[in-house]
């Protein structure tokens, strides 16, 4: 059996050190500040970003949230964030996705300040980051890179592969696993033989959301494999979380696996914190601190 990775008391710990980073900043009367925007009622939106407001909250940041009309349209919602993105109260701005279908969800990210941009989404970061400039990274991936490192302590010359290819989680993955030095594949829907490609790596990054689509015997004996996926299902009646790995058989061959839940979800928002806690250092000109 493998070892499990505890994303939940790794978060846990983050949060908690970012908490004490916070209380030395209010000292020098900094209070780092994020504003949340979220867009109609998308139940699963707003379970998310009350649970960001809460967290916040709870470090000792202060926390806005903006709660907009289904209806709003892209104009009103770029005056939301051009009001945020001059507010001196505040150091991160995150417009929660998807947006409604009106508004085009690829100019609202861009008009964020990119030193505002604690999701990491905006253009001037991704440039950043694959050109190994210090940017805001996104969060899911930061925090898959954490558990890692925390994990195998050096990915030197690992082979990783990232199944899935989108903007917040796969792409940004493939250029982090490359700065730590990994030999990386990414993979995707079109991929030929995936079950052969990811029988040759080290490191496993399932990001595809489809439930448990990679299967146990497609894992290489002691590989270490991060599931980012979080999907609803009902088995035998019962509603069920899964992710985008089979976990009970891949958790027999792997060295080490993330649950779900409990794995990878809960540092998504400790490293939206530590985002915001990086854009704030930043911003004031003090001195980055080094969790990881
Ligand atoms: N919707 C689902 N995940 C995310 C995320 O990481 N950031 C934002 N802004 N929206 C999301």
């Amino acid at each position: 059996m493998s070892r499990l990775i505890d994303g939940k008391k790794f978060a846990d710990s983050l949060c908690n050190k970012i908490s004490k980073e916070v209380s030395k900043l209010k000292e020098k009367n900094v209070i780092p500040g994020l504003a949340v925007i979220r867009v109609g009622e998308d139940p699963a939106s707003t379970v998310y970003i009350n649970m960001k407001a809460k967290k916040t909250k709870e470090v000792g940041m202060h926390s806005v949230t903006k709660i907009l009309d289904e209806k709003t349209s892209g104009d009103d919602l770029l005056n939301v964030v051009e009001e945020l993105n001059i507010d001196e109260s505040i150091n991160g701005i995150l417009v929660q996705l998807p947006l409604p279908k009106q508004i085009n969800e690829d100019s609202v990210i861009n008009a964020i300040n990119p030193d505002k941009d604690v999701d990491g989404f905006h253009a001037i970061n991704t440039g950043r980051l694959w050109s190994s400039i210090d940017s805001l990274v996104p969060c899911t991936p930061l925090g898959c890179k954490m558990l890692l490192l925390n994990e195998l302590k050096d990915l030197t010359g690992k082979k990783a592969i990232i199944v899935g290819r989108s903007n917040i989680v796969g792409k940004p993955m493939a250029a982090l696993l490359i700065g730590e030095s990994c030999t990386v594949t990414v993979a995707h829907s079109k991929t030929k033989n995936l079950q052969d490609e990811v029988k040759k790596n080290d490191i496993v990054v399932a990001a595809v959301g489809v439930p448990e689509m990679i299967k146990g015997s497609w894992i290489k004996p002691g590989a270490t494999v991060i599931d980012v996926g979080i999907n609803r299902i009902e088995k035998d009646g019962k509603k069920k979380l899964v992710g985008d790995v089979e976990f009970s058989e891949a958790a027999k061959v792997a060295g080490a696996i993330t649950p779900v839940p409990g794995g990878v979800g809960p540092m998504t928002i400790a490293c939206l914190l530590h985002n915001t806690l990086v854009a704030t250092c930043r911003k004031n000109n003090l001195e980055i601190p080094k969790f990881f």
